[in-house]
C-alpha cells in the first residue's frame, strides 16, 4: 500500500536490525533457521497493523515498533511450528524449516524466536510494558488453543460451523486483533478505542482465515501462494469449505467425501481432485467467499465506531480490503 510505504520501510529496517543480530550466532542450527524464514519475505500484516494502530490516534509509530516486531516474531515462530503440525512442504515458496533442517531444529529454533518475542516486547515504553504484556500473553495462548483444536478437528466426526469459527478466532483472528490493539496502547489510546480496534482486527481475522482455506484449494498461482496447494484436503483440516460441504451434500455425496477423507496419503492427487470435484458440485468457493465477505462487513461496521481522523481510518479501511483481496 502505496500511503504505508514508510512505515513499512522503517519495519523492514527494524525486522533487518534483528537479522543483522542473530547472524553467525551460534549454535548455527539454533539461528540459521530464525535467519532463513525472516529473509523469506511474508506479507508483514500484523507488524503492519500494530503500527498503523498507533498512527491511527496521531502518535508517532515509532513508539509501537518494539510491538511490532515482537508480533511478527511470534507469528514465524508460529509459522515454524504450525508447518511441523500441518506436515507442510512449504513455506513462502520455499522448503519449511523442518523440511530444511529436521524436526527437532525447528521445535528449537522456533522455541528461541519465541523468547525473542518476548524479548523485544519488553523493550517498549516503560508505562506501556504491563498492559502490552498481558494482551500479548493472553492472545499467544489463544493461538495454541486455536491450534489444538485444529488438530483435533482432523480426526473428530462431528465438528460445527461454530466449532470452527471458534478454532480460527484462537488460532488466526486474535492476533490481528491483538496487533492493532498493542498499536493502540503504544498511543495511550482509550480502552474503548483499544476495543473497537481489536475487534475489527478480530473479523478482519475470521474473513482472512475463511479467505486462507479457499487458497490453500484454489490459489491460481501456487508460486505466489507460496504454500502447498490441496494441504489442507490432504490433512483432512476441517476448513470452511469442508463443513459447508457436508452441510451441502445429499447421502451420496456425503458417502463420497467420507470415502476421499479416508484414502490413504499415497493418493494424495486423487483425494484433491475428488473433493474439489465435490466442491465444485456444491458451489463451495462461492459461498466461502460470500462467508468471507460477511466478517468483513462485521470488521468495518466496528472500524466505523471509531472516532478518529477519517482519511486515517480510510486508509486503514483500504488496507483492510486489500488483504482480503487476495488473489483467489
Ligand atoms: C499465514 O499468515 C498463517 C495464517 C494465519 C493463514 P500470512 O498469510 O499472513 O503469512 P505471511 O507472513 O504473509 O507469510
Ligand atoms: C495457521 O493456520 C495458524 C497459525 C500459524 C497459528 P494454517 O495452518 O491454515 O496456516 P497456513 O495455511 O499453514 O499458513
Ligand atoms: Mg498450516
Ligand atoms: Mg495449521
Ligand atoms: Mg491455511
Amino acid at each position: 500500500m502505496q500511503h504505508y510505504s514508510d512505515i513499512s520501510k522503517n519495519l523492514e529496517t527494524s525486522i533487518e536490525a534483528y537479522r543483522t543480530k542473530i547472524a553467525g550466532l551460534t549454535p548455527h542450527e539454533l539461528y540459521d533457521p530464525l535467519h532463513y524464514i525472516l529473509s523469506s519475505g511474508g506479507k508483514r500484516i500484523r507488524p503492519l497493523l500494530c503500527l498503523v494502530g498507533c498512527d491511527l490516534f496521531n502518535k508517532p509509530y515509532t513508539k509501537a515498533i518494539p510491538a511490532a516486531l515482537a508480533i511478527e516474531l511470534f507469528h514465524n515462530f508460529s509459522l515454524i511450528h504450525d508447518d511441523i503440525l500441518d506436515n507442510a512442504p512449504l513455506r513462502r515458496g520455499k522448503p519449511t524449516v523442518h523440511e530444511k533442517w529436521n524436526t527437532n531444529i525447528a521445535i528449537l529454533s522456533g522455541d528461541g524466536m519465541l523468547v525473542n518475542a518476548f524479548e523485544q516486547l519488553a523493550l517498549a515504553e516503560k508505562e506501556h510494558v504491563k498492559d502490552l504484556l498481558a494482551l500479548f500473553s493472553k492472545t499467544a495462548m489463544e493461538v495454541c488453543e486455536g491450534q489444538q483444536f485444529d488438530m483435533n478437528f482432523e480426526s473428530q466426526s462431528q465438528v460445527s460451523v461454530d466449532d470452527y469459527l471458534a478454532m480460527i478466532t484462537g488460532k488466526t483472528a486474535v492476533l490481528l486483533g491483538c496487533s492493532l490493539q498493542m498499536g493502540a496502547i503504544c498511543a495511550g489510546a482509550s480502552k474503548e478505542e483499544q476495543n473497537h480496534l481489536y475487534e475489527f482486527g478480530k473479523h478482519v481475522g475470521i474473513a482472512f482465515q475463511v479467505l486462507d482455506d479457499v487458497l490453500d484449494v484454489y490459489a491460481k498461482d501456487a508460486g505466489k501462494f507460496g504454500k502447498q496447494v490441496g494441504g489442507d484436503i490432504i490433512a483432512n483440516k476441517k476448513t470452511w469449505l469442508l463443513l459447508e460441504a457436508f452441510e451441502k451434500a445429499d447421502g451420496k455425496q456425503k458417502e463420497r467425501l467420507k470415502a476421499l477423507l479416508n484414502m490413504p496419503a499415497t493418493q494424495a492427487t486423487e483425494k484433491v481432485n475428488g473433493v474439489m470435484a465435490l466442491y465444485d458440485e456444491l458451489g463451495i468457493r462461492e459461498l466461502a467467499l460470500k462467508e468471507a465477505d460477511s466478517h468483513t462487513q462485521n470488521a468495518l461496521q466496528h472500524l466505523d465506531l471509531l472516532e478518529v481522523d477519517a482519511e486515517k481510518k480510510n486508509h486503514l479501511r483500504q488496507l483492510a480490503l486489500h488483504l482480503l483481496a487476495r488473489e483467489v
